[in-house]
């Protein structure tokens, strides 16, 4: 497994920060964004310094993720005052520290700021290399320009790039996805996230999906999972969870530790934690959000006891999304007072019925199993369903 190329300390901990500010919306987007004014980014970077003292922060950070929204847009100046109130928190340099760019944001001078922050890890929203299809996304940037960003990156010398690409777009053909990932591929990123669109509620495609102008194709998604899964091994990625992929060594840490039911805090608007026995969210508004921390208070949202009910269930719908599977000794001995009689039974049920391969204690998905992956969790959903899950602070929800 590549993620297993890096040391991951014992106990992982990760920082997250939501940085919520876009130009544009774009048509398929959920993530809690608004537009980048002066005073908004000013109230924003004094209130994440402010959270920030409110946490316990009990170890060191063995990862940062700054996502969004897009945290590329921050100016040089405020690249730094945001590095700044984290670097004081960390406790030491982390292991990885990725920062989300959109192409039409990537300047020399911002990148410069983020080098000489720290940061190791840069993942940028290239989505297609196809005109259309940018089109029908509704992104602002066109294919040239994420080609130019990607080379800005490189120059600037980050050691782990990532580009996000999706599939299964309205008017996309199989060919024109091969397109995508020959041409992702061939810039030679270090990591390869690719993302089934989802019809997010309130986004302007889902409107259109409402309205009957899209619509949603089952049997083509499937068709384009099994060729980015072919394809990416063929270009030598190595895929080590249904939506990602990594040459040796670069597997996203900060992922990795969410999807094994580690420790992380968010600071930020929306941004969720799950840290000291709770899991919670911030408000998904910028003002709601600065008032609660002016009051003393955070992860407001569906704050939810960590349970050892809970921690076993999310490990195992989570763990099974990646290659190395779960291995359920292991999730035993963590959380030994969680229901395992019963999810031993359906982890059963789901091997008969071929969506998993049993072997001793490990099991993974099949590749059937992977395809239909969101039943596959359904069937281990026991426990009353905490609505912060791990998803709310991924890059983006698994699809
Ligand atoms: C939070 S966005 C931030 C990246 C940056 N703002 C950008 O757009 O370039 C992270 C990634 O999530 C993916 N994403 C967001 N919404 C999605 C959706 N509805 N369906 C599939 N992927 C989505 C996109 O690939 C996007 O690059
Ligand atoms: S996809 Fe990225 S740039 Fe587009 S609205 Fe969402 S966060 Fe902003």
């Amino acid at each position: 497994m590549t993620g297993q190329a890096k040391a991951v300390t014992a106990e992982p901990l990760g920082l997250y920060v939501h940085v919520p500010f876009c130009a544009t919306t774009c048509d398929f987007c959920a993530f809690y964004q608004t537009r980048p004014t002066a005073a908004a980014v000013k109230g924003f970077l004094e209130c994440v310094a402010r959270e920030a003292s409110l946490v316990p922060w009990t170890r060191r950070v063995s990862t940062v993720f700054w996502g969004g929204g897009t945290p590329g847009l921050l100016a040089a100046a405020d690249i730094e005052r945001l590095a700044a109130a984290v670097r004081g928190r960390t406790g030491g340099d982390p292991l990885e520290w990725t920062v989300e760019l959109a192409p039409g944001s990537v300047t020399q001078q911002r990148l410069a700021a983020l080098r000489d922050a720290g940061v190791n890890r840069v993942s940028l929203g290239v989505q297609s290399f196809q005109p259309g299809m940018l089109d029908a996304l509704g992104r602002r940037h066109s294919a040239g320009q994420a080609r130019r960003a990607y080379d800005r990156i490189r120059a600037a010398g980050f050691p782990s790039v990532n580009l996000d690409l999706m599939f299964a777009l309205p008017g996309q053909t199989a060919q024109s996805w091969a397109d995508d990932m020959r041409e992702a591929a061939a810039l030679a990123p270090d990591h390869i996230s690719t993302y089934c669109l989802t019809f997010e509620e309130d986004t302007a495609l889902w409107v259109k999906l409402s309205q009957g102008r899209v619509r949603l194709d089952p049997r083509k998604e499937a068709g384009f999972y099994k060729s980015t899964w072919e394809r990416l091994a063929s270009a030598g990625y190595v895929q080590y969870e249904i939506s990602n992929f990594a040459r040796p060594g670069h597997a996203c840490l900060h992922n990795l530790n969410t999807w094994r039911m580690g420790e992380w805090i968010g600071l930020g608007p929306s941004a969720a934690s799950q840290h000291g026995g709770w899991r919670g969210a911030n408000p998904a508004d910028l003002g709601e959000w600065s008032r609660g921390i002016a009051r003393g208070e955070r992860m407001t949202e569906d704050r939810t006891e960590l349970t050892p009910e809970l921690l076993a269930e999310d490990s195992l719908i989570f763990g099974l999304r990646m290659n190395e599977g779960v291995d359920l000794a292991v999730l035993r001995r963590r959380f030994p007072g969680a229901p395992w009689r019963e999810f031993e039974a359906r982890i059963a049920r789901l091997g008969g019925d071929g969506l998993v391969k049993i072997s001793g204690s490990k099991v993974r998905l099949t590749e059937r199993g992977r395809l239909l992956a969101d039943a596959v969790g359904a069937e281990l959903m026991i426990t009353p369903a905490a609505s912060a899950g791990p998803e709310a602070r991924q890059t983006r929800a698994p699809p």
